[in-house]
């Protein structure tokens, strides 16, 4: 049975609940509008699986400290930089349920919230010296910005092979899990190589995350964002790929024709979807995430057994088990 993610959240709800005020005050600013929209960003909060896996990975490797709670709240602030700014990427007006920034305020206030984010989480870090963590984070943002770079040029072509996929997606969403992982574990260790092992495993749930994230968009249901966005925005998904990579010739220059040209129509979209869903897609873009979780629990079981082993475990299956 796969825990519900406040069950899972049981064993750190202090550090969780410690977190939650650290996150919010470092978001405080002078500025009225900012004000209104930090607030509003606030009050929407999404299931912060990240400071959960920095948390989950620095008790597996020792005892939490200020450093642990550093890097919780320093990398859900950049995470939420990022969907602020991926919203404006994408074109996208619903977030968590409720309108985007840029659906209520417009792009360019939607981008300058983001870059303010961006500036308040590095501020943090740097105020406290927090060197390794700074280095570690400047990376994951780096990659970030190169995979959704990466995914914008694929989305042009629309000529993308697997193996292209999953750069894309460890870059542009692996690398922060993998972040926080490392991040945590480096809070209570300085063992350099666990740290590795535990970007590795963070890197490994993160690419099976993003393939999760990929298959809702095929779905008809209710994640709080937009469906069919993907197909729309031209991104070439794994279930996608696979479709195309089995389809005949004419067959194959058909979807791709039509995505070039009329993904802004809702009937070709789906038309598109229901392409993918008789080729088999779904299933086996499902079978490749779970087979990245295997490999994550792999890695997670080379650590004797403990609580926070447990936790880490059911985060795991909640992350390929999810339902938003
Ligand atoms: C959404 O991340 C962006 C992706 C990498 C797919 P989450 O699903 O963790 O978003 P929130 O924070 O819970 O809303
Ligand atoms: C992941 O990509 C988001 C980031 C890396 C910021 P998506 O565009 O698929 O994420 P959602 O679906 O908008 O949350
Ligand atoms: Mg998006
Ligand atoms: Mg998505």
């Amino acid at each position: 049975m796969v825990k519900s993610l406040n069950n899972i959240k049981g064993p750190i709800e202090e550090e969780l609940k410690a977190f939650e005020k650290h996150f919010r005050d470092s978001m405080k600013s002078q500025v009225p509008l900012l004000e209104k929209i930090t607030y509003y960003i606030v009050q929407r909060k999404g299931k912060q699986v990240r400071p959960m896996f920095v948390f989950l990975s620095a008790k597996l490797c020792g005892a939490t400290n200020e450093s642990t709670y550093l890097a919780a709240s320093f990398i859900e602030i950049l995470h939420t930089a990022t969907l602020v700014h991926d919203d404006v990427v994408d074109d996208s007006y619903e977030r968590r349920g409720f309108f985007s920034i840029n659906a209520l305020w417009k792009n360019k206030i939607a981008v300058l919230v983001g870059d303010y984010l961006f500036s308040q989480g590095f501020l943090l870090a740097l105020k406290n010296k927090e060197f390794l963590l700074l280095e570690i984070m400047s990376k994951a943002i780096k990659d970030m910005s190169e995979g959704e770079l990466l995914q914008i040029e694929k989305a042009r072509k629309l000529d993308i092979e697997e193996k292209t996929y999953y750069d894309i997606i460890r870059q542009k969403t692996a690398s922060l899990i993998a972040s926080a992982c490392s991040a945590g574990a480096a809070s209570t260790t300085k063992d350099a190589e666990l740290v590795e092992k535990m970007r590795l495993f963070g890197e490994k749930i993160g690419i099976a995350f993003q393939i999760r994230d990929d298959l809702f968009d095929f779905g008809t249901d209710d994640v709080g964002k937009p469906l069919g966005i993907d197909i729309k925005e031209k991104k070439m998904t794994l279930p996608l790929i696979y479709a195309l990579n089995k389809a005949s010739w004419v067959q194959k220059k058909k979807i791709i024709y039509t995505i070039k040209r009329h993904s802004d129509k809702a009937e070709k979209v789906a038309e598109v979807i229901e392409f993918v869903r008789a080729s088999g897609g779904l299933e086996y873009a499902k079978q490749a995430m779970l087979d990245y979780r295997t490999q994550a629990f792999e890695i997670l079981h080379t650590f004797p057994e403990s609580p926070a082993r447990d936790s880490l475990e059911q985060l795991v299956l909640f992350v390929t088990d999810r339902k938003k």
